[in-house]
């Protein structure tokens, strides 16, 4: 095989930073429009780093698949992520994540989170029910509130809205200084040692010895259960974390559970979240695909709490989900890959030690896949369509074997939160200023999105007391 060591083309950057000022304005739109400019992959250099776009899927399918092997989690995202995530699913590699993987994955059987569906109902009327009297409120900060205490009540059981210690809310302050943190530390391009004695590293360190706190103490609570080793299953995600063994016999220590817990509550909520929100602000800007979904909702559910078995017959609430997803990915960008080897992809050597990129939202937003592509269109999700999709021109949890863990989990939790809420209420913007992203770790809206509430005719059967465990 002759290898090529030409370098694809792309945008000419400064001496020193390369294209980080013209990323580092906007990332996305960065990304798309040198796609779109250069073609399926594209060269550039940020501050030291050699980067390499992908912009198609077969190129994609290439590096999360085929040459998997030879490419691991870039460094900066083991750096940033790795800080409050530990050696956990998202930031590991290779053999040990191989074993995390395994281990985890009996958590996520479908039979196992369809017994949080009701969790997820019960959660959403709650969080209606602190809507009454008020004129507006800032759905980004609702749906954040609500997709954190259904990960807390599914991964570890705590109940944040009765809990007395509330446990939930606890740890979401730590996980948002957390994340903010990182966020800053992403825009810089770089994290300097916890022992530096920043203002942000300040914050990291105290944040990271609450949560810590908080969670070792739920999973010692949780050994004191145990029976000859084996601890009691309360039905939530950290009972079948320590209950899995691995090849060896092996359970996970309290460190590894740790990571874990923090990376399921870190990468579990934000991102359904921020979902939930594009989805209520794309909504409102589209009387028409309002209507259709009211009509779906009030035809099938006419009045009652969704359940489970119910989803199979929204389909149209399915389809606005994904739309959603395809023009605001929540996880804009995957974790960047660092090349370990020389790899030769669609014709270019990929030098080992450079850094590829794929894109969830420079793929959805490419005409070749997606006709009129920034329109938002429900309809075009049909069956059809989607199985005429190259894998990988879709891909809003990623993909091979790194593929989103809480692929089901998040598109059950997101199709019930929207049918619970849009069946009770009609939001509609508030606010006059425009609605903007923030590419952070996730794709946020950038100031929040105020909305106000208008109840619906409907008749809504009240929520029984109903928990999972
Ligand atoms: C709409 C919601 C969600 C989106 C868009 C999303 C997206 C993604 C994407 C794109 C990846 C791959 C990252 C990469 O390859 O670099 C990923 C990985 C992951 N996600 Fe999600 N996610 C969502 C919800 C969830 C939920 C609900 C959970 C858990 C409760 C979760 C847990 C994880 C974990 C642990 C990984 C790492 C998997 C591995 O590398 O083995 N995510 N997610």
């Amino acid at each position: 095989m002759i290898m090529t060591i030409k370098r694809p083309s792309g945008p000419k950057g400064n001496l020193l930073l390369g294209n980080l000022p013209q990323f580092s304005e906007d990332e996305p739109t960065f990304l798309l429009e040198n796609v779109k400019k250069y073609g399926d992959i594209v060269y550039f250099r940020l501050a030291h780093v050699h980067t390499y776009l992908l912009g198609h899927p077969d190129l994609i399918r290439e590096v999360l698949v085929t040459q998997r092997h030879k490419f691991e989690k870039a460094p900066l995202d083991k750096q940033i992520l790795g800080k409050f995530l530990g050696n956990g699913l998202l930031t590991s590699d290779g053999d040990f994540h191989r074993r995390q993987r395994r281990l985890a994955q009996p958590a996520f059987h479908s039979k196992r989170i369809h017994n949080y569906a009701e969790v997820m109902v019960d959660y959403a009327n709650q969080l209606m029910d602190g809507w009454e009297g008020k004129a507006t409120v800032d759905i980004t900060e609702e749906m954040m509130h609500l997709t954190m205490l259904i990960v807390s009540k599914t991964l570890f059981d705590a109940d944040g809205i009765t809990g007395s210690g509330d446990t939930a809310a606890a740890i979401s302050n730590a996980m948002h200084n957390l994340q903010a943190v990182s966020n800053r530390d992403y825009q810089r391009g770089f994290s300097l040692p916890n022992w530096v004695p920043t203002a942000d590293n300040r914050l990291r360190n105290k944040a990271a010895a609450q949560f810590n706190q908080v969670m070792d103490q739920i999973i010692a609570e949780r050994r004191k259960t145990a029976v000859n080793g084996q601890v009691a299953d309360t039905g939530d995600l950290l009972s079948m974390l320590m209950l899995s063994v691995d090849e060896d016999g092996e359970f996970m220590d309290d460190k590894q559970l740790r990571d874990e817990v923090a990376t399921l509550f870190a990468a579990g909520h934000e991102t359904t979240s921020n979902a939930l929100s594009w989805t209520w602000y794309l909504l409102s800007q589209h009387p028409e695909v309002e209507a259709k979904l009211h009509a779906e909702l009030d035809s099938v559910l006419a009045g009652r709490q969704p359940t489970l078995a119910d989803l199979p017959n929204l389909p149209y609430s399915l389809q606005i989900i994904k739309e959603s997803m395809r023009l605001y990915p929540p996880a804009w960008i995957l974790n960047g890959r660092l090349a370990l080897e020389d790899a030769e992809i669609g014709g270019y050597t990929i030098p080992k030690g450079s850094t590829v990129f794929v894109s969830p939202y420079v793929m959805h937003h490419l005409p070749q896949y997606f006709d009129d592509p920034e329109a938002f269109k429900p309809e075009r999700f049909t069956p059809q369509f989607e199985k005429s999709l190259p894998k990988f021109a879709y891909m809003p949890f990623g993909g091979g074997v790194r593929i989103c863990i809480g692929n089901a989990f998040a598109m059950m939790e997101a199709q019930l939160i929207l049918a619970t809420i849009a069946q009770k209420y009609q939001l509609a913007l508030a606010q006059t200023d425009p609605v903007r992203y923030n590419a952070q770790i996730t794709l946020t809206p950038e100031n929040g999105i105020q909305m106000q509430m208008t109840e619906r005719e409907t008749a809504v059967t009240p929520t029984p007391e109903r928990a999972f465990a």
